[in-house]
């Protein structure tokens, strides 16, 4: 035989050597889920390992997560009940924890990169990303709310927008509405390619934000989210995200959409970014917790099929365990 491709596999040095593919802690991002008590630690049956805190705990997360390597970190709001009405009112308030969390958290660690997160579902009684009106999730009623949200955001610190609601023209808008109050630096990460994916249970168990059953109200996002059949529609979406100013493209979820990672980052030069969002990871953790499967290393494994996808940036519940297997492990 001429070639015998396990030649180059035949030691550690070597497939190091002939790695294509390597995933640093710079690439992932940290997901946080805030509560308004300032010391609440509560986990979240759906997703072990992960649990809903307070300010204090969240600044005693990112310390610890810094000093592993991530700098990156996504937060969403677990909003009382009783803060929740039709029109979100709440997300722009002065009393918002969240906004202030987002301060604090910038004032204490003014080299980390703070991603916000643009929906009305954590603040509406609906449990929509936009605003219901006869039963619709109006678009364009929807466009000045979540403007409105990403200026107060953007004036608490946050540095990077993250619209997950799947409106129409919502990056344009958003734009300029932070153009126009001066947040000309401030980012904005689109979720470009967002499905109407089975995968978001662990998530909206935390934060309690589910589409809720009331008369008139849609049980399901799939009129603003994507279809999970549809490639060329993530095309479509993103040629729009890069015309109206986005700074990075998103593929939510990640592991059942890799395909779709790789279309983007083959057809846009911006940064590609990946949610491996709450149900991917849980999973792979109820399997690892059965003992069929070893967490270190399939978790490993999915997070490096997402960046051998396409992806530079991975919003994953494993990233803080990937930082502490990097610093033990170096094969
Ligand atoms: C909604 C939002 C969702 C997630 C992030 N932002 C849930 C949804 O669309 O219902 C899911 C993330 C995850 O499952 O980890 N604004």
């Amino acid at each position: 035989m001429l070639s015998r491709p396990r030649r180059n596999r035949q030691s550690a040095a070597i497939r190091g050597q002939v790695r294509e593919t390597v995933l640093t802690p710079a690439n992932l991002v940290q997901p946080i889920f805030l509560m308004p008590d300032p010391h609440a630690r509560l986990p979240i049956a759906s997703l072990p390992g992960t649990f809903r805190l307070g300010i204090e705990e969240v600044v005693k997360e990112v310390a610890a997560c810094r000093s592993l390597g991530i700098y990156s970190f996504i937060m969403f709001p677990a909003v009382p009940e009783e803060h929740k009405d039709k029109t979100g009112t709440y997300a722009t308030s002065a009393e918002n924890f969240y906004l202030h969390a987002a301060t604090r958290l910038k004032t204490e660690f003014p080299d980390i990169c703070l991603i916000s997160d643009v929906a009305l579902d954590p603040y509406s009684t609906d449990g929509h990303d936009g605003l219901v009106v006869n039963g619709k999730i109006d678009n364009d009623q929807t466009l000045p709310l979540i403007d409105a949200m990403a200026v107060a955001q953007a004036r608490a610190g946050f540095d990077v927008i993250g619209p997950s609601e799947m409106m129409d023209g919502r990056v344009a808008s958003i734009r300029k509405a932070l153009d126009a109050e001066g947040y000309t630096d401030v980012s904005i990460m689109s979720y470009t390619a967002k499905y109407a994916s089975a995968f978001y249970g662990p998530f909206r168990d935390a934060l309690d934000s589910a589409p809720r059953l009331l008369k008139d109200v849609p049980t399901d996002k799939k009129t603003y989210q994507m279809d999970p059949a549809n490639r060329r529609e993530a095309l479509r979406e993103a040629a729009l995200d890069a015309a109206e100013g986005a700074d990075y493209l998103m593929v939510k979820p990640a592991i059942n959409y890799l395909d779709i990672i790789r279309e983007l980052a083959d057809a846009h030069p911006l940064p590609i970014a990946a949610y491996h969002v709450s149900g991917e990871c849980a999973m792979l953790l109820a399997a690892a917790e059965r003992g069929w499967l070893d967490y270190q290393q399939a978790a490993s494994e999915a997070l490096l099929s997402i960046r051998r996808a396409g992806a530079t940036v991975i919003i994953s519940y494993f990233a803080k365990d990937f930082a502490k297997w990097c610093q033990r492990d170096f094969h």
